[in-house]
């Protein structure tokens, strides 16, 4: 039987950190076997907030396929590709944009966050391409015809859309496209180093993939613990504390965990402790990481070579599902 499809991507905004690992790479590396997987970067829909700085764009570009190489997200068993590469995709973008009401990419309440924050945080003007940025996800989402579609639970409202735009194109020209479904982890999203809610660089609470074991030392040391515990031997909570998150999430010593949890509820252990050991996990986490970043950082023809060849891959396959659009649709006139 033939492999299930999956397409997911990301707007390469800048290198990636562990918040992207927990919410989305660790998934990927999870589904890259079993699946004939499309990993794209999005860099035209990066364009639609950031047309002042191409420059930008591109640099981050190298960043996330440096960190999904060292990730070791393997693009001879993924497809990475680049969305300005892949014009069928804005061919296609019009096709579905002809079909989808206004008012349901309106009422999308990712978009609708997006745009407030835009005017308020940006101060930027939001463009018409932004304001139709979901309607070409879906395009991303269908030009594969990809069944699964695994993202953050902030990108669900964009799948649904995906999903009726494809209803409507099947029921109209007859059956093109199978409808999508969403696949969000499980574990989703990763709290900063601050306690807030969420790792995000806007917010300056991020470990990078690419931080050097230095800077992370130092960012554990600075990390946000339990406030109400003003001495070491003063009981600890536990949960929801940022620390021993991240030690659930990347300490493979598990037995180290619970006898730290044990014995910071009972007032028996510094913060100092629980810190250096949590460095001492992500550093041992990372550094392979780091080392597989550096090979192909030396090694550009590398990382040029496999958008080659993933865009290639995925082009191919674009082309003929846009045979099939025009064919449904009946608009080849010679
Ligand atoms: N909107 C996604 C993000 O903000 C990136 C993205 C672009 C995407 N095209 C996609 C995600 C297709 C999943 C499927 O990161």
């Amino acid at each position: 039987m033939a492999k299930q499809r999956i397409l997911t991507g990301i707007r390469p905004t800048g290198a990636l950190h562990l918040g992207h690992y927990v919410g989305a790479l660790k998934q990927w590396l999870e589904l890259q076997d079993e699946y004939e997987c499309f990993f794209l970067i999005a860099d035209a829909q990066a364009l639609t907030d950031h047309a002042d700085d191409v420059a930008g764009i591109r640099k981050a570009v190298f960043e996330v396929v440096l960190d999904w190489l060292a990730v070791e997200l393997d693009p001879r068993k993924g497809a990475f590709a680049i969305q300005s590469m892949l014009p069928e995709t804005f061919e296609l973008t019009h096709y579905l944009a002809s079909v989808t009401p206004q008012s349901l990419v309106d009422r999308n309440p990712t978009l609708k966050d997006e745009v407030k924050q835009l005017k308020e945080q940006r101060g930027v003007t939001v463009t018409h391409a932004f304001m139709g940025y979901p309607v070409s996800q879906a395009a991303d989402i269908l030009l594969p015809r990809a069944n699964l579609v695994p993202v953050g639970e902030d990108q669900v409202p964009h799948i649904e859309l995906t999903r009726e735009i494809a209803r409507r194109f099947n029921r109209i020209y007859g059956k093109v496209f199978p409808l999508p479904r969403a696949k969000v982890g499980v574990i989703g999203r990763l709290v900063g180093t601050d306690g807030k809610d969420k790792m995000s660089k806007s917010l300056g609470n991020v470990i990078m993939l690419s931080d050097p074991s230095k800077v992370v030392e130092k960012k554990v040391m600075a990390m946000y613990t339990d406030p109400k515990r003003v001495r070491a031997d003063v009981p600890g909570t536990v949960e929801g504390n940022p620390v021993f998150i991240y030690h659930n999430a990347f300490n493979t010593d598990k037995a180290e965990v619970r006898d730290l949890e044990e014995r910071y509820r009972k007032g028996k252990v510094g913060d100092v402790e629980v810190k250096e050991k949590l460095t001492r996990a992500l550093n041992a986490f990372l550094d392979p990481i780091r080392e597989r970043r550096a090979y192909f950082e030396t090694r550009h023809q590398l990382v040029i070579d496999a958008l080659v060849r993933g865009t290639e891959r995925e082009r191919k396959i674009g082309e003929e599902t846009i045979r099939q659009v025009r064919k449904a649709m009946g608009i080849h006139y010679f």
